[in-house]
């Protein structure tokens, strides 16, 4: 039986596209920072699936993964808080997806959203292959080889956790028995406490016999409660509410961050498809040029024009970096013409750079010295290696593939 807090772990992965902008910084980077001091973490970077789609041209992975690492490592995400590990450096996660490949159905692949979605967005590429299909499968192994119970992802990502979720639902349903399980789990429940026990009882009944979906978080958070379950009964009872004995692979849940989407420089959502990014190593004579080149509120042709900060790609970005004085003189400015837009544009300028002096720094040491990135990620690999072969044991167990 395990022994990992699967609550405390957590694992998320970013494909490896090059060099990161401030929409990872503030959708992403500044969320896993704050994470790795709470959770045990793992960030990997993705290249395998980078490969379902660029597998006609590989020439830039190895850069882009570099690129990647740096950046993280710029921003704060530490090798001495956190794992960070390649993803393909960790062969694990490809037996566990092989293993997963036995037992999802076809059908749950096919009518995840992503699917068909980025097959017609890329209709360019041939993307019927057997490895596209199989995107959120690898991604469930990904979550899944860590028992990690928390994966912070945008909400784009939601539909590919309810995916792992539903994989391990699957999975501890057809391999988590244990013998003598309901002798078992009776002597755990004997174990909770009169009161609470009754409670437990209840509650599963409620959901077992009528469904009832509020009766089973709520015994959920129940026994997340007690204090002196072992981890055995804990996981005996967690499973005995679903049906399985075991939970061999816990469910994993999506953690979203509150944070405010970072628009682009023309108001869009920031991305390097739609070009309107600033990238986190950009010098600072760029970032002052990129801003001043920034559409405004159009109504304000000329100086004297008064105009309007909510239609304004520049008012988000305050909304995002100034304080409240600063917001209101930009709100009285604008709208009486008291400022002009290159002017409001100032304090912008002022903290975009002083936000990524220190990144640039940083990213600046990590470039000039390669074998220490090499090494930090080798030595992420190792750690994220022994997480993963422990899982992988008793996978391999319960499917029967033991030869000793
Ligand atoms: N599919 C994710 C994305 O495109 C990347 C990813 C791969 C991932 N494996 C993961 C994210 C595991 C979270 C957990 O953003
Ligand atoms: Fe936009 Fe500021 Fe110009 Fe108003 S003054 S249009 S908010 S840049």
């Amino acid at each position: 039986m395990s022994n990992v807090d699967s609550q405390r772990r957590v694992l998320s992965g970013m494909r490896p596209t090059g060099r990161l902008h401030l929409g990872h910084l503030h959708g992403v980077l500044q969320n896993w920072v704050r994470l790795q001091h709470e959770y045990e973490c793992f960030f990997s970077i993705v290249d395998w699936h980078a490969l379902t789609t660029e597998y006609d041209d590989v020439g830039q992975i190895r850069q882009h993964v570099r690129d990647m690492a740096i950046d993280w490592l710029a921003v704060g995400v530490s090798p001495s808080a956190a794992t960070l590990f390649i993803q393909s450096q960790v062969p694990e996660h490809a037996e566990l997806h092989l293993l997963l490949s036995m037992i999802c159905p076809l059908s749950w692949l096919e009518r995840v959203p992503t699917y068909k979605e980025l097959q017609e967005r890329l209709s360019h590429k041939d993307l019927s292959t057997y490895g596209f299909l199989g995107y959120p499968l690898l991604q469930a192994a990904d979550i899944l080889i860590y028992r990690a119970g928390l994966v912070p992802v945008g909400s784009d990502q939601m539909a590919h956790v309810e995916f792992s979720r539903e994989v391990a639902r699957r999975f501890n349903h057809l391999y988590g028995g244990e013998v003598d399980f309901e002798e078992r789990a009776q002597a755990a429940i004997g174990r909770l406490g009169k009161k609470t026990a009754k409670l437990y009882s209840g509650l599963r009944k409620a959901w077992q016999e009528q469904g009832d979906g509020d009766a089973l978080e709520t015994a959920r958070a129940l026994l997340k409660e007690q204090q002196n379950l072992t981890l055995g009964d804990r996981e005996r009872l967690f499973g005995y509410l679903e049906g399985y004995s075991r939970v061999l692979l816990p469910e994993p849940q999506a953690l979203t961050a509150k944070n405010a989407r970072m628009p682009g420089l023309d108001g869009q959502k920031m991305s390097k498809s739609h070009g309107n990014v600033i990238g986190l190593r950009e010098s600072p004579a760029e970032v002052e040029e990129k801003l001043s080149r920034m559409p405004t509120d159009p109504a304000r042709v000329r100086r004297s024009d008064p105009g309007d900060p909510q239609r304004c790609p520049v008012w988000q970005w305050h909304l995002i970096y100034s304080d409240a004085g600063c917001q209101q003189w930009v709100q009285e400015g604008c709208r009486s013409a008291g400022i002009g837009c290159l002017d409001c544009k100032r304090p912008l300028i002022e903290a975009i750079n002083q936000e990524l002096s220190p990144i640039r720094e940083r990213a600046l040491d990590f470039e000039d010295n390669p074998e220490l990135v090499r090494s930090i990620l080798a030595e992420g690999a190792e750690r994220a290696r022994e997480a993963a072969r422990e899982t992988l044991v008793e996978v391999r167990q319960a499917m029967g593939l033991t030869y000793r």
